[in-house]
């Protein structure tokens, strides 16, 4: 089955164009009056509207803007309950710390595997309709053994990116003995989750995980063949970005404290820093600022950071806006951050891009600007998404 979107008035594809090359066109591959093919679940064919192919169907774009389907590279997608209370105190003084984190786990523990899957069906649905068609998902809200098994199981049901956090924080049952959590999460609960994930993440912060500890659970999940990436940096500067940077992590993410030595070492890495404006934004937090890190030759992820705490947003336009108007993005690299950034923070060469042979996952936007996705804030601009070539919304 091919079909033909044409008529699109501006073309995201974050390809650079060839004009790119002899310093003209544009990093991000802009096209106008283009075409994109759709054959099974790749895309076949980019380019001028006026050379498209032919096709089994063919869906006019009116001229509005077409852009990659964005990609989530962090979520925490399967918990129970919600902190409403608490988020309405922080907006009335109260500081975010990581003990709140122990409120959803008991939420957690207590809720079935029913309806913890309704409720990530939910959050995905409503994730699709606003353009986001990859996300990542992590466990967390367990921290026993059998718990945080079922969340990397019922998270491995929607996504092959799982993300085991057994160390997200040390449960009350375990208060005062971190070390022995951590044998426990480096032992049993890593055997019992490392078949149904692909990355281990820990929380690498003042009231989480020390570095030591930290470089034990990753190292721990590296050797039992799963990928690293670290939560670090969000509540104050630490070690955790150069821990992360040593160990080959594909993101670190939060980094709300950036000292210019994480900086540096980011620049010379491969390592992604994947920016959370919903968390500062719900936390209160300072912007880190994203101009900072993309002139240093650092690669930038945007995400959502969905969870009940500290940013409990799907929306990634939501983050975009965010980012364009508070860490001084521009809005064509905030959107290359929310396709391709978190294609790179998931270490994923067949998504984030509009090119021949890459999974069709686009987004057909209601306006003819990709611009509106900062400018018009909180409105749905989402007009069709397609997944893996087929149309989900
Ligand atoms: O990414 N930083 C740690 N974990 C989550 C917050 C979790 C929570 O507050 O429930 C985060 O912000
Ligand atoms: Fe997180």
């Amino acid at each position: 089955m091919k079909t033909l979107i044409t008529n699109i008035g501006e073309l995201t594809t974050n390809a650079p164009t060839p004009e790119h090359a002899e310093g003209g066109g544009d990093l991000r591959g802009t096209l106008h009056d283009a075409a994109v093919l759709i054959d099974g679940d790749r895309i076949a064919w980019v380019g001028p509207a006026a050379d498209a192919p032919d096709a089994d169907e063919t869906v006019d774009a009116e001229g509005r803007a077409l852009i990659p389907g964005f990609v989530d590279s962090h979520s925490h997608l399967v918990f129970g309950g919600d902190r409403a209370a608490e988020f309405e105190a922080r907006m009335q003084g109260q500081k975010y710390a990581a003990g709140g984190i122990r409120s959803t786990v008991a939420a957690t523990r207590a809720a079935t595997d029913e309806e913890l899957r309704i409720r990530l069906r939910g959050f995905l649905d409503e994730m699709l309709a606003q353009g986001t068609t990859t996300v990542e998902i992590k466990s967390g809200y367990g921290l026993d053994v059998a718990t945080e098994e079922r969340l990397v199981r019922l998270a491995a049901e929607v996504t092959p990116e799982v993300t085991f956090l057994g160390a997200h924080v040390v449960p009350a049952e375990y208060a005062d003995r971190g070390d022995d959590y951590v044998e426990l999460v480096t032992g049993e609960m890593l055997d019992a989750c490392a078949p149904h994930a692909k990355w281990i993440d820990v929380f690498c912060e003042t009231g989480a995980f020390t570095v030591p500890q930290s470089r034990r659970v990753l190292e721990a999940g590296i050797a039992r063949g799963l990928q690293p990436r670290v939560h670090a940096s969000q509540l104050g500067p630490g070690e955790g970005v150069r821990l992360a940077v040593e160990l080959g992590a594909a993101s670190i993410d939060h980094g709300t404290y950036l000292t210019d030595d994480d900086v540096t070492a980011l620049a010379g890495s491969e390592t992604v820093l994947t920016l959370l404006p919903g968390v500062e934004f719900s936390t209160r937090q300072p912007y880190p600022d994203a101009r900072r890190l993309i002139d240093a030759d650092v690669t930038v992820a945007i995400a959502c950071d969905t969870n009940p705490g500290s940013s409990f947003t799907s929306s990634m336009p939501f983050c975009i806006a965010v980012a364009v108007r508070d860490m001084r993005m521009t809005v064509a690299e905030a959107i290359h951050a929310a396709t391709a950034g978190g294609a790179a923070a998931l270490r994923r060469t067949d998504i984030g891009r509009i090119a021949p042979g890459m999974r069709a996952d686009l987004v057909l936007l209601k306006s003819q600007s990709r611009v509106h996705l900062a400018y018009r804030p909180g409105v749905p601009l989402v007009d069709a998404v397609w997944k893996d070539g087929v149309r989900a919304v």
